[in-house]
C-alpha cells in the first residue's frame, strides 16, 4: 500500500492526484486533523509530529511513504529519510521544483506556502542546486488554509487576500509560480486570474503523482510489492463534520473517515 500523511484534510489533493495517475494502488491515508495547523509550527514540532505520522502509517503495513504536506515535506524530509532507512520516503517539494526549471523562461519563479515553508527557504535552495541563475521570490501566505477550510474558495475577501499576497510576485514578473501547499489547488483557477493566462501554475500534488508514477516504472522491485484494490483507508486524529465536508469538498465524493 502507498501511505500518503498530511497535517490534516488537505493532503486529500495529494490523493487525487494520485488516483489519477496510478488509479489500481490501494492507499492508506493519515491527516492529523487533532494537531493542523503544522504551518505555523516551530520545525522541531513538525519533524516530530511527521515522525509520529510516518510511524502510523507503517503499523498499516505501508510500503512507500508520501509525505502530502508542503510544510512537513519542507522541514521534515531530511529527519525521515535518516530515521526509517529501509522505505522509500517521498515529498511534494523536489516534484515541483524539477518542473519549475523546465518550464520558466524568463528564470523568474515565485512560492507561495505557508510560513514553515517559506521561512524554510527549501525551494529556494533546491532551484538554485539545479539553475543558480533562477531568481526565487516567496511570500508566505498563512490566511489561505483557513479560507479554505472554511470553503471560502470564491468569495470576495479570499479574492482581495490573494491579490495582496500576489501583488508582490506580480511585481517581480514571474513567469511560473509553485501553489506550495496542500490547501492552494482548490484556489488554483482564481489565482490563475489574478497571475494571468502567461504564468505557468505549478501544482506540487499534481507533480508529486506524476513523480512517484515515474518512480515505480523505473523501480519495479518496488512496485510489485505495492498492494492494488480499493480498499483505501482514510485515518484521521479527530473527527468533525467539517473535516468529512472539506474531504468532500476536495475528492468530489464522500469518504468514510476512520479516528486513527
Ligand atoms: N498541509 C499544510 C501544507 O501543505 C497546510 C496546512 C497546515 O499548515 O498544516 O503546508
Amino acid at each position: 500500500m502507498i501511505g500518503i500523511f498530511d497535517s490534516g484534510i488537505g493532503g486529500l489533493t495529494v490523493v487525487k492526484a494520485v488516483f489519477q495517475q496510478l488509479p489500481d494502488y490501494e492507499i492508506v491515508y493519515f491527516g492529523d486533523t487533532a494537531r493542523t495547523p503544522y504551518g505555523t509550527k516551530s520545525p522541531a514540532t513538525i519533524i516530530d509530529y511527521a515522525i509520529q505520522d510516518t510511524e502510523f502509517l507503517l503499523s498499516k503495513g505501508v510500503k512507500i511513504v508520501v509525505v502530502a504536506c508542503n510544510t512537513a515535506s519542507s522541514v521534515a524530509t531530511e529527519a525521515l529519510r535518516d530515521r526509517f532507512t529501509g522505505i522509500p520516503i517521498f515529498e511534494v517539494v523536489t516534484p515541483a521544483v524539477v518542473k519549475v526549471t523546465q518550464v520558466t523562461k524568463n528564470y523568474n519563479v515565485g512560492i507561495i506556502g505557508t510560513r514553515a515553508t517559506i521561512n524554510s527557504n527549501i525551494y529556494n535552495k533546491k532551484i538554485k542546486d539545479l539553475y543558480a541563475d533562477i531568481k526565487v521570490f516567496s511570500n508566505a501566505c498563512p490566511l489561505l488554509v483557513p479560507l479554505v477550510e472554511e470553503g471560502w474558495l470564491k468569495r470576495r475577501e479570499t479574492k482581495m487576500i490573494l491579490k495582496k499576497y500576489l501583488y508582490p510576485l506580480k511585481r517581480k514578473q514571474i513567469d511560473t509560480l509553485v501553489l506550495g501547499c496542500t490547501h492552494y489547488p482548490l484556489l488554483k483557477d482564481i489565482i490563475q486570474a489574478k497571475m494571468g493566462k502567461r504564468v505557468k501554475i505549478v501544482d506540487s500534488s499534481a507533480e508529486t503523482a506524476v513523480y512517484i508514477k515515474n518512480y515505480l516504472t523505473e523501480h519495479p522491485e518496488i512496485d510489485v510489492i505495492l498492494k492494488r484494490g480499493n480498499n483505501n483507508q482514510f485515518y484521521v486524529s479527530d473527527f468533525t463534520p467539517t473535516f468529512a465536508e472539506i474531504a468532500k469538498k476536495i475528492l468530489g465524493r464522500p469518504i468514510h473517515l476512520l479516528l486513527a
